[in-house]
């Protein structure tokens, strides 16, 4: 099973209610939030307001991709304010199984994160502690950039774990995703697949529905 979830990264804010609730309705069973603190990567994005926001409106799972240093400190106010699920990123955390464990005994779902140039290696100790992989596929950091074609092999490296020892971990993939390469990037053994502008730029209920047809 595949699992489109689209990024609000790169929705209207002025319209932002109205956009998610189309991309519900279209189908994405998914929604991508993407905090962002200035200090991991350079830019700032929205925080916890904002998925409170969404969250009492909407009743997608909300994936929070944790692009901040010292995750830990937020992990109970985001899972109180509605957050289904949260990844956190290798290289931003110092105390990644106690953070996993914190997320996982508040009820929600875990995701790690690596970014294009953090070895596939770097998440093979806390495969037990979590749901979901995520393989960054831009530097993270900022919506509308180029797919960097080299994560492919990372993408089918770590399918390869996940079919030997843990068939339960879902595989993201997430940064420069479009319909001209969704297929390869299946292919390779991605199942959550994050999409900001390919969803939100132009028709949004059509772009939603171009990916589920593909998936
Ligand atoms: C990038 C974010 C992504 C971003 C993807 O740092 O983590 O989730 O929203 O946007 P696109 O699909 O436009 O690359
Ligand atoms: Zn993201």
């Amino acid at each position: 099973m595949n699992y489109l979830c689209p990024s609000i990264l790169a929705a209207d804010f002025w319209e932002l209610g109205r956009q998610v609730e189309i991309v519900e309705r279209a189908g994405a069973p998914y929604l991508h939030i993407d905090v962002m603190d200035g200090i991991f990567v350079p830019s700032i994005s929205f925080g916890m307001p904002v998925l409170a926001s969404v969250r009492k409106r909407s009743g997608l799972f909300m994936d929070v991709h944790m692009m901040v240093a010292d995750p830990e400190r937020y992990i109970e106010e985001l899972i109180h304010l509605g957050a289904d699920g949260i990844t956190i990123h290798v290289e931003a955390c110092e105390r990644i199984p106690e953070t996993l464990t914190k997320i996982r005994e508040l009820g929600a779902k875990t995701g790690i994160a690596i970014n294009p140039e953090t070895p596939v290696s770097a998440v093979l100790p806390y495969m037990e502690l979590v749901d979901m992989v995520l393989v960054m596929t831009v530097r993270p950091g900022f919506g509308g950039q180029k797919y960097i074609i080299e994560c492919a092999d990372k993408i089918k490296e770590v399918r390869r774990i996940i079919d030997q020892s843990y068939p339960d971990v879902k595989l993201e993939i997430d940064g420069g995703v479009t319909l001209d390469n969704l297929e390869m990037n299946l292919a390779a053994g991605a199942n959550v697949i994050v999409t900001g502008s390919a969803v939100f730029q132009g028709d949004i209920e059509a772009n939603v529905g171009e990916f589920l047809k593909r998936m």
